[in-house]
């Protein structure tokens, strides 16, 4: 069996990354929100320690990118939160929160562990700075399968008591992460109505 490594990323992963977002995000999912160069630029040298990738025999399989804020408990965009994916407005270095405004793995590769690894790293981080906690916005991938007969809360609830699957939230259940609120117009996600939950993980070690 061949192992899942993760380590940083840099600039000269780019082609991998890339590949990585375009089968992880395919249509309806916007392509100008795939990486660009100029971001993973941005990434590398404003907070390295945000910029992970997972590569199995040598392939790049997943990525999960963070930055540091200081949570102040209200509502806000993808675009706000990740300066619109260059991150040197948004991260503040004394901030207290790792915050993961990217996570995929492609759909060949997914359920063999490739996100649980990329999260233990992620928490990882969080006890090695420090910081109070993780936090991400969720997307609800599967949410417009319910839309028509669930609110967004009714739906979050459904997923947390395992009546229906999410792609993406009941993953990060898994991982201990716990819902803080949802938020709307996070991010064009047709998929998710552009809601995302707001999910928390607690260093453990604080
Ligand atoms: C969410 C995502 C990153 C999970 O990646 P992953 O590498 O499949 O995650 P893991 O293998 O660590 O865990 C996946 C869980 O899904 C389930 N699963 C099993 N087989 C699966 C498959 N073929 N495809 C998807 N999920 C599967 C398992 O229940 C597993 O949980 P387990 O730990 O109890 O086994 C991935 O589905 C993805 O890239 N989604 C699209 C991009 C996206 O929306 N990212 C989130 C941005 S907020």
């Amino acid at each position: 069996m061949s192992s899942i490594n993760v380590r940083p990323y840099t600039l000269d992963d780019f082609e991998g990354l890339l590949d990585v977002q375009k089968e992880a995000f395919p249509p309806p999912f916007p392509e100008d929100l795939w990486w660009s160069r100029d971001q993973i630029k941005a990434h590398v040298t404003t907070f390295p320690e945000g910029a992970l990738l997972a590569e199995l025999d040598n392939v790049v399989v997943g990525s999960a990118t963070s930055l540091l804020i200081t949570y102040d408990g209200k509502p806000h965009t993808w675009e706000e939160v990740a300066d619109d994916g260059y991150i040197q407005k948004s991260h503040n270095p004394a901030g207290d929160s790792l915050y993961g405004i990217d996570l995929c793995v492609r759909p060949s590769y997914r359920g063999k562990g490739i996100a649980g690894a990329l999260y233990e790293a992620r928490k990882e981080t969080v006890r090695k700075l420090g910081l109070k906690r993780f936090m991400a916005g969720c997307r609800i991938p599967n949410y417009h399968e319910y839309a028509k007969h669930l609110d967004v809360d009714s739906y979050v609830k459904a997923v947390e008591k395992g009546e229906i699957k999410d792609l993406v939230l009941t993953f990060m259940l898994k991982q201990g992460l716990r819902p803080l609120q949802v938020m709307s117009n996070y991010l064009e996600d047709e998929e998710s109505l552009d809601y995302a939950v707001l999910v928390e993980w607690r260093n453990d070690q604080l």
